[in-house]
């Protein structure tokens, strides 16, 4: 599957080769209605959404490099991490388990939703190993355990970072940033002076960054925080794009280093609210316009602050702050839990039935 990374950095190609898991290029589309409604804003979006037909978001885009790393050295399981919900872990569930691997995920608690129980059925129906960890600050240790139990076991077992941000899960987004500079390019959309994203652990908004940087796009990331500083410290996201470029470098190309040194990298804290995994009224509001307007569909934990974060911004300062687009990082296609039999649940370890009743959970626009 063609590469514009491999294009940029054909050295990298000879050693590793992402999984054809994204089908590029993601559609860029005007948001024309809410434009119109926020007064002739130029509000875009790219949809990331649709990234991959069975599990989109930006998740593919990060594993296709990692797993592709993984299967080159020889590993046999992965092991990861995030919160109860997180749809990085069923993406690697998913993904890393159709690519012969056993999966991992230690999972910390956060407020429960339908999303989050639909994301834990499906590490019910996927056979992921999951086991809960109480908070995140016992997540280093956790995950030392089970990587040092499945060493010893001759398992080879690659660690995977929460969120999937390593320096080689960063490189699918260096390649989304080349992506969107050649569509910028070729007309398809004007050059945003602004492109909005959540902020997680920080490998969407790194890569991207470095990527526009590479193509010589002169074009603000502004990464909208959703995890407290203890979680992403604001200099994490900086680090991540130099050692992304370091390694890129060490594959010949050294001008990513250069390109690290004129990073356009803002972080947004104020979408955060009460912390993690808490709808803050703004992403409610902006979870409804944009389903209304534009047939969208987000959620209270990340593209609902990213877009609350959009409709700011043009509001405030309306047509004068140029195009601004908001990258789609959710996945459009639900994973399998959304499908679960009642009582899939069951077959997950006894300390996670706790999160599945009784009652309906909040809907997963935080309502
Ligand atoms: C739907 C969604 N959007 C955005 C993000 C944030 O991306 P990152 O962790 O690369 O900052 C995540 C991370 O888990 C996510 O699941």
């Amino acid at each position: 599957m063609h590469s514009p990374l491999l294009d940029l950095c054909p050295r990298l190609g000879r050693g590793l080769r992402p999984l054809p898991l994204v089908e590029r290029p993601t559609a860029v589309q005007p948001l024309a209605r809410l434009s119109a409604r926020l007064g002739g804003a130029d509000l875009w979006v790219k949809r990331d959404d649709r990234s991959n037909p069975d599990y989109g978001g930006n998740k593919p885009r990060k594993l296709a490099w990692l797993l592709a790393r993984a299967v080159a050295r020889g590993r046999r399981s992965l092991v990861t991490a995030g919160a109860i919900g997180s749809h990085h872990a069923v993406a690697t569930a998913l993904f890393g388990g159709r690519a012969g691997l056993r999966v991992c995920a230690l999972l910390t608690p956060q407020p429960v939703t339908a999303g989050v129980r639909e994301n834990l059925a499906s590490h019910a129906l996927l056979g992921t190993e999951v086991r809960l960890v109480p908070g995140t600050g016992d997540l280093p240790a956790a995950l030392g355990r089970e990587m040092l139990r499945r060493t010893l076991a001759g398992e080879r077992p690659m660690l995977v970072p929460p969120g999937g941000s390593s320096p080689a899960g960063t490189l699918g987004f260096v390649e989304a940033g080349l992506e969107l500079a050649a569509q910028v390019e070729g007309g398809v959309c004007p050059r945003p002076a602004a492109v909005v994203v959540a902020l997680g652990s920080g490998g969407t908004a790194a890569g991207l960054a470095l990527g526009f940087a590479l193509a010589g796009l002169e074009v603000r990331v502004v990464g909208v925080r959703v995890v407290p500083r203890s979680w992403l410290p604001p200099v994490l996201p900086r680090w991540l794009a130099h050692a992304t470029a370091a390694l890129l470098a060490r594959y010949g190309l050294p001008s990513a280093l250069r390109a690290a040194a004129r990073l356009r990298l803002e972080i947004d804290d104020v979408q955060l609210g009460p912390g993690y995994g808490y709808a803050t009224p703004a992403a409610r509001a902006a979870i409804e316009r944009l389903r209304e307007d534009e047939g969208l569909e987000l959620e209270p934990t990340y593209t609902g602050k990213a877009a609350a974060a959009l409709l700011d911004r043009a509001t405030r300062a309306g047509p004068r702050t140029g195009p601004l687009l908001l990258w789609h990082t959710f996945s459009e296609r639900p994973g399998p839990g959304r499908d679960a039999a009642p009582g899939a649940h069951l077959r997950l370890p006894p300390e996670f039935h706790r999160f599945f009743g009784p009652g309906p959970a909040p809907r997963n626009d935080g309502r």
